[in-house]
């Protein structure tokens, strides 16, 4: 079979990355321009410097991943971008370029979901993974535990109710003052620390998750106590959140009879949570996988590897796609 160059675009929220894939599966380029600088003196993401800053970026973006990659525009099979969920303006640069240059090239659209793009990120790490699966996928704006039918067949099984886990580590990391994105910054410190401060774990009879609750107890204790030790209190939020994520994917793993469990999403990055996880794997004797750093935040290899699982499925867009800044998966 002739090879399928895919080239993916990403700009849901504040990296502007351009990639191109070969065959869903082998990266060949990935080139990701991250705003994190810029927002950083803000706290966050500030949408409307993001969605400027993606229009700045992403013509060069593309060239040169393009050079990188060592080919020109004709290689290209496929077009993909993200079209949700994410910023509407930020998104809207992502689906506008890729438009163009689909209809320019006289290529196949693929527009998808970030979140797909998210769980793809395995495939990209794990040539020999295929579905079904299970998958926690944690980021700065979701918590979803999803079970993978198929490449492009999604049943939700729980989600969070109100913050996503990414969302509760970047708040307490800036109530302690360490700077934007926390995750990392907590991930470094809880090393140094001690997880000997008792917070509150939130549970349901079903697979739903809950992080305010925890936030606003950190919240709380760090108004309360502001001498507290600021290492052993990200050890134990770390422990405590990690605590709830794996007892909801425990309960589905064994619900739904699975023997692989991915990790995906920004927070999959944390290197607390993946031990915890690989412990559980040799606990339960399943296969536990998780993308290689650099392809668990926001990237446009994962959404060019879920854009050609979609073309292959005949998931085909009509250039009047458009962004869905709440787009829901499943
Ligand atoms: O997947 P992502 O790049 O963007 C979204 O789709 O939301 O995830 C970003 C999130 C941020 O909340 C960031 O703090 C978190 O991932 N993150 C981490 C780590 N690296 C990134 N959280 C905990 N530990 C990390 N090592
Ligand atoms: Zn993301």
């Amino acid at each position: 079979m002739k090879d399928i160059i895919t080239l993916g675009i990403e700009s849901s929220c504040d990296e502007t990355s351009v990639a191109i894939v070969k065959n869903g599966r082998e990266v060949l380029t990935n080139i990701i321009n991250t705003q994190i600088e810029i927002h950083k003196q803000f706290g966050g993401v500030v949408p409307e410097i993001a969605s400027r800053k993606h229009i700045d970026n992403i013509s060069n973006v593309t060239k040169q991943a393009l050079k990188e990659a060592n080919m020109s525009f004709e290689d290209i099979d496929i077009v993909a971008c993200t079209y949700g969920p994410g910023l509407v303006g930020a998104l809207l640069v992502g689906v506008g370029y890729a438009k163009a240059l689909s209809f320019a090239l006289n290529k196949p659209l693929i527009g998808v979901n970030h979140i797909e793009g998210h769980i793809s990120a395995n495939y990209i790490t794990f040539k020999e993974l295929e579905p079904p699966f299970l998958c926690l996928v944690i980021s700065g704006g979701h918590t979803h535990l999803i079970y993978i039918e198929d490449y492009t067949k999604f049943k939700i099984l729980g989600k969070t109710r109100d913050d996503a886990i990414g969302e509760a580590y970047d708040k307490v990391a800036r109530v302690i003052g360490l700077e934007y994105p926390g995750g990392p910054k907590i991930d470094k410190l809880a090393k140094e620390g001690q997880a000997s401060i008792k917070l509150p774990e939130t549970y349901f009879d079903n697979l739903d998750f809950s992080f305010s609750g925890i936030k606003t107890a950190v919240l709380n204790l760090n108004h309360k106590e502001p001498n507290i030790n600021k290492a052993d209190l990200c050890a134990s939020f770390e422990k405590a959140t990690t605590n709830m994520l794996i007892n909801n994917t425990t309960k589905a793993i064994k619900e739904m009879n699975v023997n692989k469990v991915a990790l995906a999403g920004g927070v999959s990055a944390n290197s607390y949570i993946r031990e915890r996880f690989k412990i559980l794997g040799k606990e339960l004797g399943i296969d536990i996988y998780y993308p290689e750093l650099k392809l668990c935040t926001d990237n446009a290899a994962m959404i060019a590897s879920a854009g050609y699982y979609n073309f292959l499925a005949g998931k085909i867009s009509s250039l009047d796609l458009n962004a869905v800044p709440n787009l829901k998966i499943g």
